[in-house]
Order: structure tokens, then sequence, then C-alpha cells
């Protein structure tokens, strides 16, 4: 790389041309960044970004350079005395950018068939609740097989600001000491969840019941999803917010000084928001209930149980659940286990399932009953999926799932399974997309309020792909390909994990290869995506703009 140079002064080439699609995340830039809360507009890695010692807080401000060459370069945007210093550092930084920018794009090409036997990362909503309630313990919590993914270590930083203390020891193994229910401190600086809806929302409940004010924000994503289902809530606790429009963030919460518990009946089927209101129920006297219409996953029941709390769970009126927490219990630290994230575990079954010949072993997948609605979706698709050596590992039900490559055929879901497989309808989608006729998903509105409109995004891409599909506002119709889709597009991303994912999967199957435009997100919940499924023998790449 040259970096021109006059009467000894390093200086920006005068044209700075901005390619249209990276104009938007431009004006991210300007934003406040920390070590702790790096963003990484244009998919920059955090480590490329501390290799310009961006340690401290700064204002940054990001220059497109040379663009013919398409390199991209990060300085402080009051500070440009410090471009010698920065430039310095450019021959060693110069081999990751490039990494970094090229990862940018990915690009996902057919694949025979997929083999072999791998375990996936910890399951992030485990993950994030056991940080979450060591914090809230006495005494030290051990985790094993924590999920290092951008959502989780969000979570951490958050718990550190906090007053816990949040250390990793080797990969996975967490330890966290926690200060007690009604313990934790004011920051001193905003708290930045960056992609994690499951982040923000948990905390939001477990900061309703302490006396304290906190500020919180997110990236874009996470800035433009709803908070007054959690907000409204615990408002009823005490808690006072101030937020943008429709209580989205950033927003302020006061935490309740004497929280008074509530009985609170979902409107929506969110373990997020029954979540919330059980971490706040935890510093309010007498009990706390939540009525739930819908079963949605029980980890924060689960998890409380296991940390001392006292929770009553009995059948209510039309087969509703009340879950009954007992306020103000002593937690105290304890041993935790992730098991692997079947959501996480959808993406290479899927791919498996969709390559014939395939034959692929997911170690340690976790079973909880409440998260595996896409595998009896896919059995009554013609799956062939074992479910081999079933356990429990520290009150999870785990297995290791054999996939085999399967002619799948399109079936209805049942809208009441929606729950139970919310976050995997992407990627069902991309299985409908190759099986024999439609797929009808139902009942599925709440994704349009996820990490992006996923039924908005699911249906542009797989047009794009040459797969029609109908969208309505709470359904989507597939109509299969009967074999591989047509392929040969570019899919947006939108700041969504699980759309990258299961676009990247579809192109294992696909005539065409398919590119996903922003392969960034990944990371914010399924770190080693592409080697995991590369080591399984998928064909993802660099791919160009
Ligand atoms: C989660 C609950 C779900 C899910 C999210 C994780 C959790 O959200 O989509 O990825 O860990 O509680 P909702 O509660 O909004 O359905």
């Amino acid at each position: 790389m040259h970096w021109p140079c006059c009467h000894g002064q390093h200086y920006f080439p005068a044209a700075f041309v901005v390619a249209d699609t990276f104009a938007v995340k431009i004006v991210e830039l300007g934003t406040l960044v920390a070590e702790a809360a790096f963003r990484t507009p244009f998919g920059f890695r955090r480590s490329s970004l501390l290799d310009l010692y961006f340690k401290i807080w700064r204002r940054v401000a990001m220059f497109i350079v040379c663009s013919q060459k398409a390199k991209y370069w990060v300085v402080d945007s009051a500070m440009f005395h410090a471009l010698p210093f920065v430039l310095e550092s450019a021959p060693q930084s110069a081999s990751k950018f490039d990494e970094a920018i090229h990862l940018t794009y990915l690009v996902s090409s057919t694949t025979d068939s997929l083999s072999g036997t791998t375990a996936l990362p910890g399951d992030k909503s485990i993950s994030h609740r056991s940080l979450l309630l060591g914090a809230l313990a006495i005494g030290e919590t051990v985790v094993h097989g924590l999920l290092e993914g951008e959502d989780v270590l969000n979570t951490a930083n958050a718990i550190r600001k906090l007053g816990a203390k949040a250390e990793r020891d080797e990969a996975g193994v967490w330890y966290i000491h926690g200060v007690g229910i009604g313990g934790l401190r004011e920051p001193e600086s905003v708290i930045d969840l960056g992609n994690s809806g499951t982040g923000a929302r948990l905390l939001l409940g477990v900061l309703a019941g302490h006396p304290i004010t906190a500020f919180i924000t997110g990236d874009a994503s996470l800035c433009s999803r709803p908070m007054n289902r959690v907000a409204d809530p615990l408002s009823g606790f005490g808690a006072l917010f101030v937020s943008r429009e429709g209580g989205r963030l950033p927003l302020a919460v006061k935490g309740a000084t004497d929280p008074m518990p509530i009985t609170y009946r979902l409107p929506v089927p969110s373990a997020q928001v029954k979540s919330a209101v059980l971490l706040a129920g935890l510093n309010a006297p007498g009990y706390t209930t939540v009525i739930e219409p819908e079963p949605t996953r029980d980890h924060t029941e689960m998890m409380l149980r296991h940390f001392g709390a006292e929770l009553d769970i009995s059948n209510g009126d039309e087969g509703d659940l009340n879950i009954r927490l007992t306020g103000q219990p002593e937690l105290s630290g304890q041993q935790v286990v992730v098991p692997g994230d079947p959501s996480s575990a959808a993406f290479p079954a899927v791919a498996a399932l969709i390559s014939s010949g395939s034959d692929v072993i997911l170690t340690g997948v976790g079973m909880n009953p409440r998260r595996i609605g896409l595998f009896e979706t896919l059995a009554e698709m013609g799956a062939d999926i074992d479910f081999q050596n079933e356990r429990t590992e520290a009150g999870e039900s785990v297995a290791d799932l054999r996939i085999r490559g399967s002619r799948l055929r399109g079936v209805e879901v049942p809208p009441e399974r929606a729950p139970r497989m919310i976050d995997e309808y992407p990627v069902l989608a991309m299985a409908a997309a190759v099986a024999e006729g439609e797929t009808v998903m139902r009942g599925v509105k709440e994704l349009r309020v996820k990490e992006s409109d996923r039924l908005a995004a699911v249906a542009q891409g797989l047009s794009n792909c040459g797969v029609t599909v109908e969208e309505g506002e709470d359904y989507l119709i597939v109509h299969g390909k009967n074999g591989r889709a047509p392929g040969g597009c570019t899919v947006a991303t939108d700041l969504d994990h699980r759309i990258a994912m299961s676009f990247l999967v579809l192109g294992t199957a696909s005539e065409k290869p398919v590119t996903v435009d922003d392969a960034g997100p990944i990371d914010t919940s399924f770190p080693g995506f592409v080697d995991l499924m590369n080591g399984l023998g998928a064909n993802i790449g660099a791919g160009n703009q």
C-alpha cells in the first residue's frame, strides 16, 4: 500500500470517493466508540480497529481512500495531527484491513455434499442469562461454553459497567463475580448493546428493579426495534423511561426505588418480555407473576431456579401458564454449562439436508423442547435427522444430531409452533425453496420486529434468487423449486446475522452462487461460521461488491 507524502506530512488524496452502498454507513461515523463497544462500520473487525490504537473513547470518522482499489481507512476526525502516527501503523494493519474488507461480502457456491462432525458455539439465550444472573448473584459463577459472539460480549461489558466482574479464563470459560440483587451501581457511561434485542430487553428488566439511572443504546438495527413491549410492563414496577418515539433506543431508564411486584399477561409471545418482567421482579417484595398464553423459551425460569430463586409454574385458564416468582430471593453463584445453540445448529443442519449425499453430525446441541420447532418441521418435510446420545447436561436436554441429505416436501407449519422456532423461519425458508411444493408459514408477524424485518428480507432475497414467494403481513409462502434454487444474486443482509447465514446456506444448493452484502453481523451470534461450514465442505468465500 502506498501512502502519499508531501513535505514530510502524510495527506489523503483529494478525492475521497464514497460508493453509494457505503454512504449510509458513513452516517454512523462520528459515533463514539470505545474498546468495549466498537461499532464496526464496513464490517471491520474490532481487532483491526484495535491495531489502530483506538483503545480509548474518542470520536472517529472514516474516510474512503484510494477508492479505485477500495481501500478504507479510519482516522480520528478531531485529530488530523495524529495521521502520521496512524499511517505508520499501516504496514502491519493493511493486510488485516484487506481481510476485513473482503469479508464484508461473502459468496456461497454450490456444494456436492457436506460431511463431518462438529460442535456448535454456545447457546446465545443461555449465555446472556448466565451473565445477568451471575451479576445478580452473591459469589462466583463459572460459565462453561459461553458464546463469545458480539451480542454476548456486549452483555458482559454491560454488567461490568454496572459493577459486576466478568473475566474470561480460557475460550468459553468465564468467571462472574456478582453484587447481589439490588447491588448494581450506576454506570458512568452509555451502555451499548450493539445488535442484541435480548441483551437490551433483559438488561432493562434488571435495571428497572435498581434505583439507578442508565442510558442504553445499540446499533441501527437495535435502535429501530420496539422497546415499549418491555418499558410498558416495567413501568408497572415504578421504573421511568425516556425514549425515542415508539420506545426506541437510545433511551434512559430510571429504575424503581421501591419496586412494586406486578402481574402481567404477555400480549405477544416473547421470552424477552417474560424474562424482563421476571428479572425486574427479583428486587420487588411479594409475588411477580407472568401469564403466558403461548409457551416461549424457558431458560430464564430454569436458570432462576438454578441460582436459588423460588418459582411456581402452574396451568391457568384456557391453557395459560402462570409463572410466579417470589421476590427478593438470595441468588448464589453457580456453575453453568451452556449447550450448543440449536438456532445456530439450524444452519449447517439445513445445509446438509439440501445437498444430497450429505452426512453431518452436530454434537452437543441444546434440545430444550421450547426451542426445537424447526427440527419437528423438518421431520415433517421428510428430513433424515437422528437424535443420538440424548442426555441432560446441567439441567438442559442435549443431543448429537446426525443429518443426512434428504428430499424435502413443502408443509404447512402450524402457527402455534412459531414461538418454538421463531428464529429459524429464515433458514426454514431456504429449505422450503429447494423442497417440492409449497411451504406455508402463518402467524409469523413477530418476524417483522427482529434484527431486520425478516419476512420482507427473506421474501426479497428469495425472489432475487429466482424463488417465488408470497408475503403477507403475517405469513410467508415459499414455492419450492424441487431442486436447486437458481441463485446468481446478491442479498441485502440488513444488519441481520440470520439473514446472512440463511442465504449463504441457500448458496450451497443453488445453480449459481449467492452473495450476501455484509457478513459482519454473523459474528454477533455465530463466530467462526464460515470456517465451520467450509470445514464440512461448503464453499463460502470472499465476494465482490
Ligand atoms: C430470545 C427470544 C426471542 C428470540 C431471540 C432470543 C431470548 O425473541 O427471537 O433471538 O433469548 O429470550 P422474542 O422474545 O422477542 O420472541
